[in-house]
């Protein structure tokens, strides 16, 4: 029997690549209304715009019809910087989508976990941040992890990672913290199948199943291209995209930040304390001079807008 996932409306925090791609599909496939919040007022206006295009082409192309195209638009609303967090208050899920920052993730967290209904669910796109930790800060301020107010409010944190870019990408990874409900895990897996995605569970550890592989892929081309000199850039892609079918070589896969690139890395060194995770010094210092890759025009690459 499948599960509903009863989310009426849905909130999406942050209007990055990836928060516009979950709004997106959340509206154009599970179709729940949706508020889409972000601190920058540019952001958002840059997500809607990048949102208007994604379903005009989907209606180029006959795969929507402009109705379809017109209902989702409709479906996400804006929350501006100006309200904050407080524009979610009625939503029954939210799923984060800000920076790869324990930090902020935490402050946002116990925000949210005092701003929206007890029922709501609380769901973070971290690519590799342990959910355990996030949950954490989702117990109210003057109750205990053990109490029955905090059980229940970190019982509603789950892991729901999608993939870059979201409208394309078929999976999304759902990961359970320790405090995790079952009807939380349950609702998040059908809300990721109303979405169109296929779901697969990884337990909480550094990077989870899909970074703790990946990164460390992208890591060793870095190395590859310097300190060791193996080959050059292109050499590096195209040997893994025409020697093992890969769509994108490791270094082309950086367009999904390389500011995220190292932080998820720096995760996996500093939650296995594993040498093997030390991330390059050239990734790093691509970071310092925030070539950060596609988001904004240089990396390995070159990016046009
Ligand atoms: N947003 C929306 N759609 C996009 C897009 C984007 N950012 N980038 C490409 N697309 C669409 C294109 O518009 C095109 O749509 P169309 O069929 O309507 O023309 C479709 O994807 C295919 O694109 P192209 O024909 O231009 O090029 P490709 O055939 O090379 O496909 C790709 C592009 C799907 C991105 C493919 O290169 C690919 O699969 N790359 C690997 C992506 C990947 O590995 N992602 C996972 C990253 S890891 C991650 O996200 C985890 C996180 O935690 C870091």
């Amino acid at each position: 029997m499948s599960i509903a996932h009863g989310i009426r409306t849905l909130g999406v925090l942050g209007s990055g690549q990836m928060g516009l791609g979950i709004a997106l599909v959340s509206a154009l496939r599970a179709k729940v209304p949706v508020l889409l919040h972000d601190r920058s007022a540019d952001q958002l206006t840059k997500g809607l715009t990048f949102m208007d295009r994604l379903l005009e082409k989907d209606v180029a192309k006959g795969r929507i019809s402009a109705d379809d195209a017109k209902d989702a638009r409709a479906r996400v609303s804006v929350v501006g910087p100006e309200v904050g967090l407080k524009g979610l208050r009625d939503v029954d899920m939210v799923v984060e989508a800000v920076s790869e920052s324990l930090s902020l993730k935490r402050s946002i967290f116990a925000s949210l976990a005092a701003e929206l209904r007890p029922g709501a669910i609380l769901a973070t796109n971290t690519s590799s941040i342990s959910i355990t930790k996030i949950a954490a800060s989702a117990i109210p301020e003057g109750t205990g992890a053990a109490s029955d107010a905090g059980k229940a409010s970190a019982g509603r944190v789950v892991g729901l990672h999608f993939f870059n870019p979201v409208p394309v990408m078929k999976l999304v990874e759902l990961i359970s913290a320790l405090q995790t409900t079952p009807d939380t895990l349950d609702r998040a897996r059908a809300f990721a199948v109303a979405c169109g995605k296929e779901v697969t569970t990884s337990k909480d550890v550094p990077g989870f199943v899909s970074n703790a592989l990946l990164m460390p892929f992208i890591n060793e081309a870095c190395l590859c291209l310097n300190p060791l000199g193996t080959a050059t850039r292109d050499d590096i892609d195209t040997t893994l995209k025409l020697g093992m079918n890969h769509p994108m070589g490791p270094l082309q896969l950086g367009a999904i930040g390389l500011d995220t690139c190292l932080a998820i890395q720096q995760t996996l060194y500093e939650g296995t304390r594993d040498s093997k995770y030390r991330p390059s010094v050239l990734l790093e210092r691509m970071v310092d001079a925030q070539w950060y890759g596609k988001k904004n025009g240089k990396g390995f690459y070159e990016y046009k807008e």
